[in-house]
């Protein structure tokens, strides 16, 4: 007999769902208590204390590979940080900004502005140093600490310069009362190269460095959240320690467990079982990686995404050695036929050196012999799931069409 569509109803209705408290799970939660990360808690609540008694914190440098818990720990202690002081009657604040979304000095300056409540600033054109004066102002008038954590701070530099820094980590000799403190935080190796001396040794008098996670630590971290998550006896022991085992095998991203819980426990419940499975995190594992990709391509600048566009192009036409003559050519090719004008040759390499540094590819140099040195290039992440998320913009669709064929391109999406 057919299932009825009230029948399906009815089924998902009295379903018990398998989680109790899925927000958990989502990337901005930050839990009560932090595993693994006592001693970086301790180091930053340290430097911060002396605020309590009247002193300037130190400004603070916080460098670790995406998701040890740089941001979760930096909002954790300074939200104490604000309680604490607020019970001893100070005025503390902080202005939490991610550099990622406001690449350029003014909206750095304008969020700045928000997060600390200075209002009554025009949408758009009044320059940057009438803001920095603007928040100066406020600042001294009203309190006596504000801590400024700028995240993911290697996207500003990389994209207005450090002018901003360097006035921000002088601001202390244009306050009379109050006193600023700056938090900078970036998962960017090569971050300290693109620092003027000056600027790098105001911004790092205190520096934290964030150990990747290993498989136990994110097996403590995921049942921390699984015990919050979901329902008692959902989640098995084996499905726990193989997500822990999967996000440790590169780098010991706690995002990337979470993230396969979270994907493991929806897949689970849409298969209607009872309990999430060793299988559901592997399944998690596909759709989760997809999305990663997927938000670091989108998030790329256009030229970067078109050398991405040429590097997919020769790997999926089954290219093996794949140097940065080949790219640029191909490169070359692509910006004509989309209307683009190409960049230089030097260029080319500093953006492979970004792919490179963003973990999207591999580009040792080697020596070809007598034909002198090249970049051998390889694909850090999966071909299928890139050319996915090329396909979802249409330019770039057209591109692959026209560069590597359709007939190829259905293969390469629909093989196992
Ligand atoms: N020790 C921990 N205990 C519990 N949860 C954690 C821990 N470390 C990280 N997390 C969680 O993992 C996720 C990623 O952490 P976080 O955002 O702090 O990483 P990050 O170091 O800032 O990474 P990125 O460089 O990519 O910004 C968050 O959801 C965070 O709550
Ligand atoms: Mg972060």
């Amino acid at each position: 007999m057919l299932v009825s569509v009230d029948q399906i109803f009815d089924e998902l209705l009295n379903r018990e769902s398998l989680f109790i408290n899925k927000r958990v799970l989502s990337h901005d939660y930050i839990p009560e208590i932090l595993p693994h990360r006592e001693a970086e808690i301790q180091k930053l609540a340290y430097i911060l204390a002396s605020a309590l008694k009247g002193g300037k914190p130190s400004n603070v440098f916080m460098y670790g590979k995406t998701g040890t818990g740089k941001t979760a720990v930096a909002k954790y202690v300074l939200k104490k940080l604000i309680e604490r002081g607020e019970r001893l009657g100070l005025h503390f604040k902080y202005a939490y900004v991610n550099c990622r979304y406001r690449k350029t000095n003014y909206r750095v300056l304008v969020k700045i502005c928000e997060e600390i409540g200075c209002r009554g600033l025009p949408e758009t054109g009044l320059p940057a140093d009438v803001i920095f004066d603007k928040i100066v102002k406020y600042i001294d008038e009203r309190d006596q600490l504000v801590v400024i954590i700028l995240d993911e701070l290697d996207w500003l530099v990389k994209t207005s310069g450090d002018d901003i820094l360097y006035q921000l980590t002088r601001i202390n000799n244009e306050l009379n009362k109050a006193q600023v403190s700056i938090i900078g935080i970036t998962n960017d190796i090569k971050f300290k190269n693109y620092l003027d001396g000056r600027v790098l040794s105001s911004l790092s008098e205190e520096s934290i460095v964030f150990r990747p996670y290993n498989s136990e630590q994110l097996y403590d971290i995921l049942k921390q959240r699984a015990e919050m998550a979901f329902r008692e006896g959902v989640v098995t022991e084996g499905a726990l320690r193989l997500a822990a085992a999967y996000a440790g095998r590169e780098h010991g991203d706690a995002r990337r467990a979470i993230d396969l819980l979270r994907v493991a426990g929806e897949i689970a419940e849409r298969e209607g079982a009872s309990k999430i499975l060793e299988e559901h995190i592997v399944k998690a594992v596909d759709e989760v990686d997809k999305d990663i990709i997927g938000a670091t391509v989108r998030d790329l600048p256009l030229q970067e995404q078109l050398v991405l566009l040429a590097i997919t192009v020769l790997k999926a036409l089954g290219e093996q050695q794949i140097t940065t003559g080949k790219v640029k050519n191909t490169y070359e090719k692509i910006c004509t036929y989309l209307g683009y004008s190409p960049l230089s040759l030097r260029r080319l390499n500093d953006i492979l050196s970004d792919l490179e540094t963003l973990g999207i590819i591999l580009a040792p140099v080697t020596s070809l012999g007598r034909y002198g040195r090249t970049k051998l290039i390889s694909l850090e992440v999966d071909l299928k799931s890139l050319v996915k998320i090329f396909l979802e913009d249409s330019l770039y669709a057209a591109a692959l069409s026209e560069f590597v064929g359709e007939e190829a391109i259905q293969k390469i999406v629909k093989a196992k």
